[in-house]
């Protein structure tokens, strides 16, 4: 392993040089993956714009039944025509997503904490891939806790996750975590996204931060952006804007989206930032126009 000490601080990040691995597909880092490994990503992101609008609504695998989320059964037939992608958990898509519904699935995978624990970075593989090729998943969705205690097991479930994956040709997404003691800085951002991109994952969930534009050039395959807890719409408008123009390939926002008032409304809001270049301000007009009319 190369000694930690005297190591130089990374900063030729080029942020405005394009991927140059992009070839000809339209997701960052899969110009050489097999046809099914991109016909499943082409689902997640739109091959018109190459981005996407992910619904997390996964929050009951550890959180129980949160608000807004208390009918599943309800809230997501409301939103499908506003999203591209569901991710859920296995019970939730089961038994309340009608499986007629076109819409790209991203599996979360890993579990094995509740709201009652301090230390929440101890997950497990919970649905293996045999469920998720079962369910027709695009993607299998692994918590990642690097920094934390559980950092180990959460490297080990994500490698698991990806080598089934690869096998056969289901993406996986790694969804960084943070934890109450970490910090949320660009440089915890960037060692985080990159370990995880570097292990093999071929979508990266994480939050947005300062500099993010570095954080985007420097992971290798696209960012997806967290919605983290419920703003006041015009903000969360403004973290999708400055998510998409520095650089992130979608949104997956759950609170913003389910804790709304006007949740369908908030979802197309959000969604003519991603596909429609919208800025956040044409995007909060377009929303109190929906809501009035
Ligand atoms: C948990 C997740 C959740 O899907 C995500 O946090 C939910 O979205 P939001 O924070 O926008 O409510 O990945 O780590």
């Amino acid at each position: 392993m190369a000694d930690k000490d005297g190591l130089k601080v990374a900063k030729d990040y080029h942020v405005d040089v394009p991927f140059a691995r992009q070839g000809n597909f339209h997701v960052k880092g899969a110009n050489d993956l097999d046809w099914g490994m991109k016909k499943h990503l082409s689902n997640i992101f739109d091959p018109k714009t190459g981005n996407t609008v992910m619904f997390a609504f996964d929050h009951g695998y550890f959180m129980g039944s949160v608000s807004g989320l208390e009918r599943l059964d309800l809230i997501i037939p409301k939103l499908l025509d506003s999203v591209d992608v569901l991710m859920g958990t296995r019970g939730a898509l089961r038994n309340c997503v009608p499986p007629a519904c076109k819409k790209a699935i991203a599996l979360r995978t890993t579990s094995g904490s509740s709201m009652l624990n301090d230390d929440l970075s101890h997950e497990v593989v919970a649905v293996n891939v045999e469920d998720a090729i079962r369910m027709n998943a695009d993607c299998m969705a692994v918590q990642t806790f690097i920094g934390a205690d559980g950092q180990l097991s959460s490297i080990d479930n994500l490698s698991k996750t990806i080598n089934d994956g690869m096998r056969y040709s289901i993406p996986t997404l790694g969804v960084i975590a943070v934890g109450k003691q970490m910090e949320r800085t660009d440089r915890f951002f960037k060692l985080a996204t990159r370990i995880v991109a570097e292990m093999g994952a071929n979508i990266i969930k994480t939050y947005y931060c300062e500099n993010f534009e570095e954080v985007v050039a420097a992971c290798p395959v696209p960012i997806v952006v967290a919605g983290g807890k419920k703003l006041p719409e015009d903000e969360a408008l403004t973290l999708a804007y400055k998510s998409i123009s520095e650089g992130a390939r979608g949104l997956d926002m759950g609170r913003n989206i389910f804790q709304s008032q006007h949740p369908v409304e908030m979802a197309n809001a959000i969604r003519k930032i991603v596909h429609e270049k919208f800025t956040d301000k044409e995007a909060y007009e377009f929303y109190r126009d929906s809501i009035h009319e």
